[in-house]
């Protein structure tokens, strides 16, 4: 059944555990995601953002979600608008079905300029007004995404700060954030804690100087009733990209946020975590290497079968690792 991310989210914050927020695209990845779900009794979380909507349209999207609810009548799924970036882009999402929204006031309509802290109150606030009175979720976010590092957003089209930003945009402020919640009373916050989206977070697997779980930590002491979100939340496993770069892929070396360090955010009020390049790596792994080891194939059921069996192995590892598993 279709439920609200208010739900979902009281339930895992009760239980301790967190919930995958996978983006969806296309068939494939619905069904990877939904199949993982059923074999693990797991609550889902499908979010399209709005590259998605670009490449699949938005009425395709929808009914490949309402189509996962019908086919898994028994598992509790959230249809998420991501990364919204103004108040009537969530409002068309509400209208066709969804049942959250993310507002993203960290960053302007372009989706890239940062924003002051007045107009992310603002939208965010406005946009929690709209969307209760429907009976549906939102997601805000404060603090910007980026590198710790580098002070860049990740390398995706669509959503990511545009130039170098500061440190103090790089870490959401706890005393902010307990300010935020208080002002526009959105259902879940998004954090910057040093991840970025994309495959390329951090040259080197993360320190605590790179990835603050701390700040994680001292976010929840002040606001322990907030459901905290972990965006940039791929893990970029090692093996995929082996796999990619030994049948004819060149992805440079590059680390994700290990699933240990997401673990230890759910520990401390984390309870959304946002994975959308690992469901790529696997799923262009699983093609590479097919096409490379049979090259008369040419029927393309043959190798997105095996990219939806790739997708789901990394599904069902979430569900389990994040503790997901056994509360649908
Ligand atoms: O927000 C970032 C997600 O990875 C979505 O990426 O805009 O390319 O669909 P996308
Ligand atoms: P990744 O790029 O790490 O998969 O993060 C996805 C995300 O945060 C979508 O909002
Ligand atoms: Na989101
Ligand atoms: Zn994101």
């Amino acid at each position: 059944a279709l439920v609200s991310m208010r739900q979902l989210l009281d339930h895992a914050a009760e239980y301790g555990y967190g919930v995958p927020a996978f983006n969806v695209n296309n068939l494939e990845q619905v069904r990877a995601i939904m199949e993982a779900a059923d074999a693990t009794d797991s609550p889902v979380i499908l979010q399209a953002s709005a590259g998605a909507r670009k490449y699949a349209g938005a009425p395709f999207l929808r009914h490949l979600i309402l189509a996962a609810v019908e086919e898994f009548p028994h598992i509790p799924v959230v249809m998420h608008q991501d990364h919204g970036t103004s108040p009537a882009v969530c409002q068309r999402s509400i209208q066709l079905g969804f049942s959250s929204v993310m507002m993203d006031g960290s960053l302007g309509e372009d989706g890239k300029t940062p924003t002051d802290y007045d107009y992310n109150v603002d939208v965010t606030r406005r946009t929690v007004e709209m969307a209760h009175a429907c009976g549906v979720s939102v997601e805000g976010e404060l603090g910007c995404l980026g590198s710790l590092e580098t002070g860049m957003a990740g390398e995706e089209d669509g959503i990511g700060a545009e130039g170098k930003l500061d440190h103090d945009q790089l870490l959401t402020d706890p005393e902010e954030a307990a300010d935020f919640v208080k002002a526009t009373n959105v259902d879940a916050l998004a954090i910057a804690i040093g991840t970025s989206h994309g495959a390329y977070k951090f040259t080197r697997p993360p320190t605590g100087d790179t990835l603050s779980i701390q700040r994680i930590k001292e976010i929840h002491e002040r606001i322990p009733d907030t459901h905290l979100v972990m965006h940039g939340s791929s893990s970029v496993p090692q093996e995929w990209l082996a796999v990619i770069n030994e049948f004819g892929g060149a992805i440079p070396e590059t680390y994700g946020v290990p699933v240990a360090e997401i673990v230890e955010g759910i520990k401390h009020g984390v309870r959304k975590v946002n994975i959308d390049t690992d469901l790529r790596l696997a799923s262009t792994g699983a093609v590479r290497r097919f096409l490379a080891e049979n090259p008369a194939e040419f029927d393309p059921r043959k190798y997105l079968k095996l990219t939806t069996q790739a997708m789901k192995d990394v599904c069902i590892a979430r569900y389990e690792a994040f503790g997901t598993a056994g509360n649908a």
